[in-house]
């Protein structure tokens, strides 16, 4: 739990000192970058739920990013432009359910 909670706060105290993620300029490449870079922090390691295979609606994704949702801190405009919001929002939807655990 001690560690969950660690890398709950990690990542927000990263957004504190910047675009510590985006690419070079602070400009995302492609939604996968933006899932990669943020999202997977968490959604690719049981922190928080799978988000794939799922049709998860985009604004659905874009209203609890935005938001926050419980214990998803929410992510500002100064951090996700809402391009690039939209299209991780879009590949979240089209995405494919990962491979089933062994
Ligand atoms: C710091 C960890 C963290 C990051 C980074 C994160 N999330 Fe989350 N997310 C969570 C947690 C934890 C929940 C579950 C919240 C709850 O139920 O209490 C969640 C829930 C969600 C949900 C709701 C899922 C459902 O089953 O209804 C969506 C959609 C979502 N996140 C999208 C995203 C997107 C898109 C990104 C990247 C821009 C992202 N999250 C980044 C931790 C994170």
């Amino acid at each position: 739990m001690k560690s969950r909670l660690a890398a709950c706060l990690a990542l927000p105290l990263a957004l504190l000192a910047g675009q510590a993620f985006a690419d070079g300029d602070g400009v995302w490449k492609s939604g996968e970058n933006v899932y990669q870079k943020v999202c997977g922090h968490c959604h690719e390691t049981n922190i928080g739920p799978n988000l794939k295979g799922r049709q998860l609606p985009p604004q659905y994704s874009i209203a609890v990013v935005r938001n926050g949702f419980r214990a998803m801190p929410a992510f500002p405009a100064s951090f996700i432009d809402d391009k690039a919001l939209g299209q991780v929002a879009d590949y979240i939807a089209k995405s494919a359910a990962p491979a089933a655990k062994p």
